[in-house]
């Protein structure tokens, strides 16, 4: 569902419904002004906050992923006295403005353009990945420790423990990564991260642009995670794909209009009236149901199924899910070795459309991800079917079958 931008379905007419009535009453208003449905999204991400974390907060929208994420960049720069420097995660990705590549692992999409305050890169527990002989919450704590080191002493560089002071302002995390390959780490990892950040005065922005809007089961994936936030930031999803509306929320000590005026970030397009009416017909829809059980339920079906693959082709090398957040790693016979050649092969023969199920044909559009690009990223919508899910496994194993012959 197109890196899980539109999580309920391309013909939802209820939301498709939602932003043609807009169409026909205020389409479009400058973003200084208040409109009725910019209010109530905004309250009901904030009051979701306050429920879920204790956290009195306030939301402020932009327009497109890496929008958002330039905002979050600085708000806290502005609250860390104008530090530039940030700490993220290797196999992460935060979109590709400059700020936003500034802080996503890749060199690709920063060689041509100079420096802009990269971030200090840390390795994310990817455990499939990770050193041998340890299990996931040990070489979860393993990547804590290796992390904390950095703070040991005035010469790893990153702390001046007589100012008391990091050189770093902010960790930007994905709780799940979802460029990265679907990469879950472990349960107590964000907390033990937390623990760490709070010690030192640094700021955790959690990047919700893929897994938010239950990808995972929840409305944003860290709540899997026992942390609160300092900054969230949301996108895709909220709208369904129909609008590219993004935003922040963030505790109210940093977002105040003391602290961040009006005006501190600004788009004509921030918070159109489009947008914030289909995002707002989606939360309420997600709360009219029992939209988190439904997709734990399917979710915990689907990895079943990709279990019984990978039992059966040696080239999955690992699956994974949460929610319906799941991931399927392609590998050489080894099962381990990734496999890029492979997973072309595989994006080329389901797009062929000749994968033969119960006499009929079918296609498949593969979605690839990973550090080594040998991923099949799956998110599906999360309104599909028992039966969608099982035709979907069937299709798979046609298709590993096909590419191993
Ligand atoms: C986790 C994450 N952050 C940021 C972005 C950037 O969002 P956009 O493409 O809307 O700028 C993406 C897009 O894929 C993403 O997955």
């Amino acid at each position: 569902m197109w890196y899980s931008a539109v999580n309920f379905g391309y013909a939802n007419m209820r939301l498709n419904e939602a932003l043609i009535d807009q169409l026909g009453r205020l389409p479009q208003l400058a973003s200084q002004y208040l409109h009725r449905e910019k209010i109530e999204l905004a309250a009901m991400i904030a009051q979701h906050a306050e429920a879920t974390w204790g956290e009195y907060g306030r939301v402020h929208f932009n327009v497109g992923g890496a929008q958002a994420v330039e905002d979050a960049l600085k708000l806290v720069r502005n609250a860390k006295g104008g530090k530039g420097l940030m700490f993220a995660f290797e196999g992460g990705y935060h979109g590709r403005t400059l700020g936003a590549s500034a802080i996503t692992s890749s060199y690709r999409y920063r060689r041509r353009y100079g420096h802009f305050d990269r971030a200090l890169f840390v390795p994310f527990p990817y455990h499939f990945r990770g050193p041998r002989g340890m299990s996931k919450e040990e070489h979860g704590a393993h990547c804590i420790r290796e992390f904390e080191r950095l703070f040991e002493s005035e010469y790893n560089g990153i702390w001046d423990a007589k100012a008391k002071e990091a050189e770093c302002a902010a960790f930007f995390v994905e709780p799940i990564q979802g460029t990265g390959g679907y990469v879950i780490p472990p349960k107590n990892f964000f907390r033990d991260l937390k623990a760490v950040l709070d010690r030192y005065g640094i700021l955790l922005v959690v990047d919700e642009i893929q897994m938010g809007v239950y990808r995972t089961g929840k409305l944003w994936s860290i709540e899997h995670f026992g942390v609160t936030p300092d900054v969230l930031v949301f996108g895709k999803a909220i709208t369904n794909g129909l609008n590219p509306l993004s935003g922040i929320w963030a505790r109210d000590e940093l977002i105040n209009p003391t602290v961040f005026p009006p005006g501190s970030t600004h788009s004509t397009f921030a918070s159109n009236p489009l947008g914030t009416t289909v995002a707002l017909e989606t939360l309420r829809m997600l709360e009219e149901s029992d939209i988190g059980a439904q997709v734990t339920e399917k979710g915990a079906y689907f990895l079943e199924g990709l279990k019984d693959l990978q039992c059966r082709h040696k080239i999955v090398g690992d699956v994974d899910g949460l929610g319906l957040a799941l991931r399927m790693e392609i590998c050489r016979e080894d099962g381990f070795t990734p496999d890029k050649e492979r997973v072309d092969r595989m994006v080329d023969e389901a797009l062929a459309g000749e994968l033969e199920v119960h006499g009929r044909r079918h296609g498949l559009v593969l979605d690839i991800g990973g550090y080594h690009k040998n991923v099949v990223t799956l998110a599906p919508s999360l309104l599909i079917s028992k039966e969608e899910i099982d035709l979907a496994l069937e299709l798979l194993d046609c298709l590993l079958l096909k590419v191993t012959r």
